[in-house]
Order: structure tokens, then C-alpha cells, then sequence
């Protein structure tokens, strides 16, 4: 049966994710009329919100019945990731994210670099008042990961020799790493240290699945569905698993295509390029390997104790995978 978005994954936290917003609105309040203007112009736009949910549902399956605290993780967790966003968009190329113009692309790079360092500090501000150091040193060592993330995927690109090893190295420090920050920092917040790794667990194994689904979808959606342009990832030759299972799948002029089309990135191949990952097996395997990171992911939250919170986020996953189907 398909999964209701509203009722089998938001219902438990729908109040606490409401009121999540004045903190987020909170938050990129600023003196200096630019930040806030382009703060604003991202952060509005939407987005699916699946880090802040994840956060609040993991602070209540941890048992926590007040979400006070809980609510300004998530706003922290949404900052953080808008910010990443923001400076991945310029690093990137992009100029369409959820629906508007990016901020690189109304703006310019500099704007945008310096803003997502706002958003970045801010959120640490914010967190500060959480009054925690546990959960501070875990935000700073889990940022400094992510960043390196980033670091690593600018170091492949353009580099057709980039294993499967080292993709997941890279979604893991870009992605993964932040949707562990939103369910280990709930567990240090809530108090409930014994849950923590297998929160963790769960939010690694998830983060993967959707970076793995998101660089599927670089091929096979369109942008009116995702809010941003497909073809980004070949554009700039970027080694994701697609085009790394491709590589594999392929000999003779197929895999002669795809081992240009990373070295040298552009879209002149793209329908090319598109028919070889579907006709190699590339989409299949890269489906399955999502289908197992959701597994691992679900498999990690049996040692919580059954409850409402817990069921959302098992939801949640499937819903993840949902769009690939
Ligand atoms: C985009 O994240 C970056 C990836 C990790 C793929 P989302 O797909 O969660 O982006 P928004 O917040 O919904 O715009
Ligand atoms: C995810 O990588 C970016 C971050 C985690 C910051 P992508 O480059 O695939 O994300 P999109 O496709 O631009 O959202
Ligand atoms: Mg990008
Ligand atoms: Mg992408």
C-alpha cells in the first residue's frame, strides 16, 4: 500500500514541525539586508524537509514527549542543510533548486559562498543555546566530515576510474553524515545515549539510499518533478553510481562513451548516455543498491522500542525509495 506522507510519517511530530519554522525564520534574521533576502529566498522555497521530520521523529522514538529542544535541532539541521545547498549549487553550476533560480544564479558566486557561511555559523549559534557540549562536538566533527565530503567529490571529477568504494565515501561524508547529525543529535539531546548508534545506523544507511536515488533521478526524472535541472551530474562529470555501474556493465563504444562523457562533463551525449545506463543494467543496479542501503537502514531501528515515532521512520525510507519506482 502506498504511504501517506501526511499521516504515516508527519502525524506524530505535525505540531513540533509547524512550530519548527519561527525558529528556522529565527534564525536567518540578520542585520545586513542581503543575507536575509537571499537566506530567505532559498529557504522559502520549500524543500521536502526530510532531515527536520527525521530529527523529530527520532527524538520521540527516543521517548522524549516534549520536543521543545528537539524543534531547534531540526531548524539547525535544515539551516545547515540549506547552506550546503546553497554553496553545492555554486561549486556545482546549478541554476534551478527547488523550483527558483539559484542563489549563485540571481545573485552571484560570491553572494552565495558568503551567505552559506552565515547559515553555517548561525546554525552553530542557535546550537549553542542548546546548552550541550556532546552535541556540539558532535555537529562540529560531523560539519568538518561533510565538508570533506564535498572535497572528495571535487577531487573525482572528471575521473572515470572512480570506484564504487570511494562514491559511497563521498555520499556518505556529503549526505549521510548530516541525516546521522538529526538522529544522534535527537538521542544526545533526549538523553538516551543507548540509542544513539542505532539512530546512526539508521540515518547512514538512509543517507546513502537517498543520494543514491537522488543521482539516479539525475537521469531519469525531469525538472518540473524535482525542482532542479537533470543532466547537473553529467554536466560536470561527475562519477555517480549510474555511470560507474555503466562503466562496469559495458565494453566497445558504450563504455568508450561513458568514460569520455565523465572526462570531459557536457550534455552533448546526454540522450546517449541516458539509453546506455538503461540498457546496461546501470539503473537496475543502482536501484538495487539503494533498495539494500533501505533495508540496512530499517533492519538498524528494531532495537528501539516499538512506537508510533518508530513506524514514521521506517515510512519514511520506503517513501525515499518510492521515488525511483
Ligand atoms: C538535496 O537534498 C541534496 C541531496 C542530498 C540529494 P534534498 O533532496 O533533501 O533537497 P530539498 O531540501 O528537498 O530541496
Ligand atoms: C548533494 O549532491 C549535495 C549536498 C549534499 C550538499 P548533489 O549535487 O547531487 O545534490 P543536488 O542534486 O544538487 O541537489
Ligand atoms: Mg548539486
Ligand atoms: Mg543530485
Amino acid at each position: 500500500m502506498a504511504i501517506d506522507f501526511q499521516q504515516d510519517i508527519l502525524a506524530p511530530v505535525a505540531s513540533d514541525f509547524a512550530a519548527m519554522d519561527k525558529f528556522i525564520n529565527e534564525g536567518i534574521s540578520s542585520k545586513v539586508a542581503l543575507v536575509m533576502a537571499v537566506s530567505k529566498h532559498v529557504i522559502e522555497a520549500g524543500g521536502k524537509r526530510m532531515r527536520p521530520i527525521m530529527c523529530l521523529l527520532a527524538a520521540q522514538a527516543c521517548g522524549e514527549t516534549d520536543l521543545s529542544k528537539a524543534r531547534k535541532l531540526a531548524a539547525v539541521i535544515e539551516m545547515l542543510h540549506t547552506a550546503t545547498l546553497v554553496h553545492d549549487d555554486v561549486v556545482d553550476e546549478s541554476n534551478l533548486r527547488r523550483g527558483r533560480p539559484t542563489a549563485n544564479a540571481t545573485w552571484n558566486n560570491q553572494t552565495a559562498v558568503l551567505v552559506g557561511d552565515f547559515l553555517i555559523a548561525r546554525s552553530f549559534d542557535l546550537l549553542v543555546d542548546l546548552d550541550n557540549m556532546a552535541l556540539l562536538k558532535e555537529f562540529s566533527t560531523g560539519t568538518c566530515e561533510i565538508a570533506e565530503g564535498e572535497v572528495l567529490q571535487l577531487q573525482a571529477q572528471h575521473q572515470p576510474e572512480t570506484t564504487e568504494e570511494t562514491y559511497l565515501d563521498i555520499i556518505f561524508g556529503k549526505t549521510s553524515r548530516l541525516f546521522q547529525l538529526a538522529t544522534e543529535g535527537s538521542a544526545i539531546l533526549a538523553g538516551t545515549p543507548e540509542y544513539r548508534e542505532a539512530l546512526k545506523q539508521y540515518a547512514g544507511h538512509f543517507g546513502n539510499a537517498f543520494q543514491i536515488i537522488d543521482d539516479i533521478l539525475d537521469y531519469t526524472s525531469d525538472k518540473e518533478t524535482l525542482g532542479k535541472n537533470i543532466g547537473d551530474d553529467l554536466m560536470e562529470g561527475k562519477p555517480t553510481l549510474p555511470l560507474i555501474a555503466a562503466l562496469k556493465n559495458t565494453s566497445g563504444a558504450d563504455h568508450e562513451i561513458i568514460y569520455k562523457s565523465i572526462a570531459t562533463g557536457g550534455l552533448d551525449d546526454l540522450e546517449h548516455v541516458i539509453q546506455i545506463v538503461q540498457n546496461s543494467g546501470a539503473l537496475d543496479y543502482s536501484r538495487m543498491r539503494a533498495q539494500e542501503e533501505t533495508q540496512q537502514a530499517i533492519d538498524a531501528l528494531s532495537i528501539l522500542p516499538d512506537s508510533i515515532a518508530r513506524n514514521a521512520l521506517y515510512h519514511l525510507a520506503e517513501l525515499a525509495l518510492e521515488r525511483i519506482q
